[in-house]
């Protein structure tokens, strides 16, 4: 791997379908997002990412499925456990979320959240640490909209094995990829800048006009953890109402195409929408928190006040033994079908 060029793992990687939410989902969240980001957050972005002066309406889009890239490559393996949470819950008859439960020792899409959150305004971080925290934040608030990256069984549903559009594949794959791409046509830039102007719409004066506010309510960039950790128990709850509302067995046979697809989608739709709006509102509110801390005079100032443990280490649940679910996970890290928890 060590000798292939990144351009021709990017293929590889479109090739086996690397992609969370899929490269069309993590777009169209940034699309969103980018919308509702004031002038200032937006210029501080770019600024982030080193693009100052860039003029491209793609600048959050065109990073967003980096983090699922760089996973894929042997440097970025460790990254792995930052894309979902493992709920070891029962669906369908219980679904909850428990942090100090599910999330692995070495992290989990909720502690990724809290520690990118804390890093990309830490003013003792280089450029390009910086950088990848601020991608890692537009890439991880995607993923933990996606039911099932917030549940344990049977990896997400990565092993659940079915048919969709006669496609064998899985129900893991079928929610981050092929039932977007089903409804939206493609997954180029332009599929994705479409698919979030509706959305943009649906919000701004639509359907979800009456409760995009609650989507982001109590939404604290102080409180990290409590904040994610609410974003995943919204979305872990759907893995039982409408992921698997009949069980697992129910979708084996037969293809998902079209009754299980007419039957989602629009629970898909609401969940890229949420995303976008709430990565949008949080890019907002990390860049006041590390403006309100420049003008401070930001490290120095904060002097009496305990820096953060810039490796996070302290946003981690105790350390405990592993799980079942927790060794099964360890054992397919990495490894495995390309339709892993991306
Ligand atoms: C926080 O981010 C740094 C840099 O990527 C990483 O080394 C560290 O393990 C992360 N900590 C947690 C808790 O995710
Ligand atoms: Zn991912």
């Amino acid at each position: 791997m060590a000798s292939l060029t990144k351009a021709a793992l990017l293929a590889l990687a479109g090739l086996q379908g690397v992609n969370a939410w899929g490269v069309l989902g993590h777009a169209t969240v940034a699309y969103i997002a980018q919308h509702y980001l004031t002038s200032e957050a937006a210029s501080w972005s770019k600024r982030a990412q080193g693009i100052l002066g860039d003029s491209s309406d793609s600048y959050l889009a065109s990073i967003a499925s980096w983090a699922d890239q760089y996973r894929a490559t042997a440097g970025g393996k460790w990254t792995a456990p930052f894309h979902f949470i493992d709920a070891e819950d029962n669906p369908p008859s219980s679904c909850n979320l428990d942090y100090e439960r599910d999330c692995g020792n070495s992290g989990c899409s909720i502690s990724a959240v809290a520690n990118y959150t804390q890093r990309v305004t830490d003013g003792r971080l280089a450029d390009d640490e910086v950088a990848d925290a601020l991608k890692f934040i537009v890439h991880f608030i995607g993923d933990l909209t996606q039911p099932l990256h917030d549940e344990a069984y049977e990896l997400g549903g990565n092993h659940i094995k079915v048919t969709f559009d006669d496609h064998s594949d899985n129900l893991h794959a079928d929610w981050d990829t092929y039932m977007p791409e089903k409804l939206i046509g493609g997954h180029t830039t332009n599929h994705a800048q479409t698919w979030s102007k509706t959305l943009i719409k649906d919000i701004t004066s639509g359907s979800y006009k009456s409760q995009a506010a609650s989507w982001i309510e109590g939404d604290d960039v102080g409180d990290a953890i409590a904040t994610a950790t609410r974003w995943a128990t919204d979305a872990n709850a759907l893995v039982c109402t409408f992921v698997m509302p009949n069980g697992p067995d129910d979708l084996k046979s037969g293809d998902l195409y079209p009754d299980y697809y007419n039957s989602v989608i629009s629970t898909i739709e609401l969940q890229i929408a949420k995303a976008g709006y709430r990565l949008g509102n949080w890019l907002n509110m990390v860049h006041k928190a590390g403006a309100a801390k420049r003008t401070e005079g930001g490290v120095e100032v904060m002097g009496a006040i305990p820096l953060p443990d810039l490796l996070g280490r302290d946003l981690l649940p105790a350390p405990r033994p592993m799980s079942r679910a927790k060794l099964a996970r360890a054992a397919m890290e990495g490894s495995c079908c390309g339709h892993e928890h991306d």
